[in-house]
């Protein structure tokens, strides 16, 4: 595994970049900052990336994604990490709370969790941060009167927006469910619940793989571009008797829940690529192959991949998103955190997408490497 936390360092090309930069600048030097993001090897090329800018990091994990592996290496660089791998969602909150409570000089939140805890026990020296999702900013949104403080959201970027959430959700969702069904995709009838830009990528990469994919999409706008996209757009009910395989990728509680599981057909597969591990709220017994079996009552086999968690990132040896897409997302983060440790972005930009000059200057330079 240390093998996997080398290669994605060593395949971050815009991280190791601009953390050769940051080591001699220092724009984090004396600041610590807070992170609950997955533990993973991408997110230690990032955490490792931080530190060499000068920061002291206090670091937890996300609910049922942290890999001991990501973690022991954190620990061996210096950096203090809490917690544990859990899927109890309690468990992971008292995690967030001991971040919260070392009083971070910036935070960088992967669903909002740290911004919302700091809001429960404020400090003077909080002086901003980042949020990494949809799901997030969402939660966030709402508690910007509260928060008046440097707050930018790298999920809008145009550049998380088209290369993560779009390209490399789609196709690291298809890796999973090969990897953990060891099922085909050729034919079979596949149902993509969300069509923003993770849906409009998860159903892409499964026509790709010759399956017949349907999109289930409550905004009728997106519904229509989806079907001018050429996929199928069923009502809910429809698409779900006839499905093979059910994804849900919509950041909503509740997509598919209980209720729904007598309309499925005997064999089906639902999978959740969403950040909130309820999408999919059905009875369903534990499996450490990610297979788990659905109470359905009366035979029928109905199996939840991951327990519902996110399918790529919580199955049986996750790999998450591509190392380019990260490494694109991640140098974002990073030099939204530089902006804001050097006064360059003020507390009226409270949850509001990545400055312009920062996407341009992370779009220039993955193409100059890449050309
Ligand atoms: N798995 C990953 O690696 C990964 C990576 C990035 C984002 N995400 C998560 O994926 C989710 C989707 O992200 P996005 O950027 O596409 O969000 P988005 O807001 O652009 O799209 C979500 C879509 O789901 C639709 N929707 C909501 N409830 C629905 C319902 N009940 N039925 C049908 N459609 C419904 C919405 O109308 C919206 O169009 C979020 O939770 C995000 O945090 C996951």
């Amino acid at each position: 595994m240390t093998g996997r936390i080398e290669w994605a360092r060593a395949s971050c090309r815009l991280l190791d970049a601009i953390g050769d930069e940051i080591a001699a600048t220092r724009p984090f030097a004396g600041l610590r900052i807070g992170t609950a993001i997955h533990l993973e090897p991408k997110t230690v090329a990032l955490l490792v990336t931080l530190q060499r800018g000068g920061a002291e990091l206090v670091s937890t994990g996300n609910l049922a994604t942290t890999q001991p592996d990501a973690v022991r290496y954190l620990r061996d660089q210096g950096v203090t990490v809490i917690g544990e791998p859990t899927t109890d969602a309690a468990v992971q909150q008292g995690f967030i709370r001991e971040v919260v409570a070392t009083r971070p000089d910036l935070l960088l939140d992967n669903g909002g969790d740290l911004f919302r805890a700091a809001l429960e026990t404020p400090w003077p020296g909080l002086c901003g941060g980042t949020e990494e999702t949809t799901s997030g900013r969402a939660a966030l949104l709402p508690l910007r009167d509260r928060l008046r403080m440097p707050l930018l959201v790298i999920n809008d970027s145009p550049i998380k927006q088209f290369a993560e959430n779009r390209h490399a959700v789609g196709q690291s969702v298809l890796e999973s469910y090969l990897r953990i069904t060891n099922r085909s995709t050729n034919g079979k009838r596949v149902t993509v619940f969300g069509y923003g830009a993770c849906g409009k990528g998860v159903a892409a990469c499964f026509r790709n793989a010759h399956a017949l994919v349907s999109v289930v999409e409550r905004d009728p706008v997106l519904r229509l571009e989806a079907l001018l996209d050429g996929f199928a757009v069923p009502d809910r009910e429809t698409a779900l008797r006839a499905a093979d395989v059910v994804i849900t990728v919509t950041g909503a509680r509740g997509v598919i829940s209980a209720a729904d599981v007598p309309l499925l057909r005997d064999g089906a597969i639902l999978a959740n690529a969403g950040h909130v591990p309820v999408e999919i709220a059905v009875p369903h017994e534990p499996s450490p192959a990610g297979l788990c079996p659905v109470r359905t009552g009366d035979g029928r086999r109905v199996t939840l991949l991951a327990g519902g968690q996110m399918v790529n990132l919580a199955g049986p040896r996750p790999l998450g998103n591509s190392i380019e897409s990260m490494d694109l997302g991640f140098a974002l983060q990073v030099r939204c955190l530089e902006a804001i440790a050097t006064g360059a972005v003020g507390p009226e930009q409270c949850v509001v997408p990545v400055p312009r000059a920062i996407d341009e200057s992370v779009a220039r330079a993955f193409v100059e490497r890449s050309i």
